[in-house]
């Protein structure tokens, strides 16, 4: 129980698939009645059986104990093929996971609207869409605001808190309150295209697919390099065969067509011919790598010269969206950090380390880029330039 007294509050959540399912059973592992409807049955069924699933796993782990396992089961009511969400009377918070559709997002807010009490905060889980449109559909859009989990929510500790400009200050708040005291870590940020993660990882892709397209290094080169010398869990490439590159493509093209087709996140042509082709990644076993049984994995070439000059560019790329983000306003520095290092488990915070590798250094790299291929793509953000200039840092 927090100070607030809303741990046990009652929390609705519409939509039972990946996402509506892990945030269903996050609530309910923090001590909540958690009533869980999808339009569809079978939807509905998957969830039940996922979730007792992850909580057997729990138990073998010696993560929780049967008992607790039972308790949060019990705590969980699934209602699903029912176009009735009467059930959701009586919650403190109603949480929106279903198709990523405004249309299908606005009509769902306005009868979820119908059936709760005056303060039940309205909160969705959308990743591409504004939150103030989806807001627009409500009598009272003050209360609606943007509560974004990542994917598996049960195991990501992030979530990105997304006040719209019709949201109460007093809704992001205690939406904040509420999912802190599931033991979650939250950032706020702005009800911009991507939020913050989804903004500032895209060079993260889009710079690695721009050096194979290139010709500078393979696929095997810049993920080696990313990893053993950038020190990243994952390299790029192995990551968007994880996430599915039908999914990653859909984000940046998103993200691109949301910013006003600003260059610096124009989609890969790589990347698009790979979704064409069905090279989906792991789950359609090819992907960037050949995932079918008995396939070779292609060998980096380890050569340290060229895997600095790939993960210089690459971080420099992604420091400068950092930067971007927190002179437009996107979140603040330290959120910025905290959202990269919890929500894709980047090795720093990107802004600690451009003050490590001295704000001035990546702002020069930045430059040489700009001057090398006099495109857009490489411009330097003003808040580097003018910081380089102060011998400014992000970090006190
Ligand atoms: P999903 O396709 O796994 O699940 C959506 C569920 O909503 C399905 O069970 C479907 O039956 C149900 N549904 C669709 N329309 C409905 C309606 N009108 N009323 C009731 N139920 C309905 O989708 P997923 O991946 O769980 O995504 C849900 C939301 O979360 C989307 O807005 C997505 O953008 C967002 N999101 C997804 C992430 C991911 O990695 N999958 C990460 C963070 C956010």
């Amino acid at each position: 129980m927090t100070a607030n007294g809303m741990t046990r509050a009652k929390i609705g959540v519409l939509g039972a698939g990946a996402m509506g399912s892990g945030i269903a059973q996050v609530a309910a592992a923090a001590g909540h009645d958690v009533v869980v409807v999808d339009a569809h049955a079978p939807s509905i069924e998957k969830a039940r059986q996922g979730l007792a699933k992850s909580l057997a796993k729990d138990v073998e782990k010696g993560k929780r104990t049967a008992a607790d396992a039972a308790a949060v089961e019990k705590r969980l009511a699934f209602l699903g093929g029912a176009d009735d969400l009467s059930a959701f009377a009586g919650c403190a918070m109603v949480i929106e996971a279903i198709v990523e559709d405004l249309d299908a997002k606005q009509s769902a807010f306005r009868r979820i609207e119908h059936e709760v009490a005056a303060e039940c905060i309205l909160a969705t889980n959308t990743s591409s869409l504004s939150v103030a449109g989806i807001a627009s559909a409500c009598a009272y859009p003050g209360r609606v605001v943007g509560v974004h989990f990542f994917n598996p929510a049960t195991v990501l500790p992030l979530v990105e808190i997304v006040g719209a400009i019709t949201t109460d200050t007093a809704a992001v708040s205690a939406a904040r309150a509420l999912v802190d005291s599931w033991g979650k870590t939250t950032v706020l940020a702005s009800d911009t295209p991507g939020f913050i993660v989804n903004r500032v990882a895209r060079p993260f892709y889009g710079e690695s697919l721009r050096i194979l397209e290139e010709q500078i290094a393979s696929v095997a080169t810049i993920d080696w390099a990313m990893k053993e010398i950038g020190g990243f869990r994952m390299g790029p490439f192995e990551l968007m065969d994880l996430i599915g590159n039908d999914v990653n493509y859909a984000v940046t093209k998103s993200v691109f067509e949301a910013l006003g087709h600003d260059p610096r996140y124009r989609p890969s042509v790589t990347q698009r011919r790979m979704v064409e082709s069905n090279r989906l990644g792991r789950k359609t076993q090819m992907g960037y790598y050949d995932y079918r049984d008995g396939a070779a994995k292609p060998a980096p070439v380890t050569d340290r010269a060229l895997g600095e000059r790939i993960v210089n560019r690459v971080v420099a790329m992604l420091i400068n969206e950092a930067a971007d983000a927190v002179q437009f306003g996107v979140a603040s520095a330290s959120d910025v950090d905290l959202a990269m290092t919890k929500g894709v488990n980047y090795p720093k915070g990107l802004l600690a380390w451009a003050d490590e590798i001295g704000v001035s250094e990546v702002f020069a790299r930045m430059q040489a880029l700009q001057e090398e291929y006099a495109e857009d793509r490489y411009r330097p953000s003003a808040l580097l330039r003018s910081m380089a200039r102060e011998g400014r840092r992000f970090h006190a």
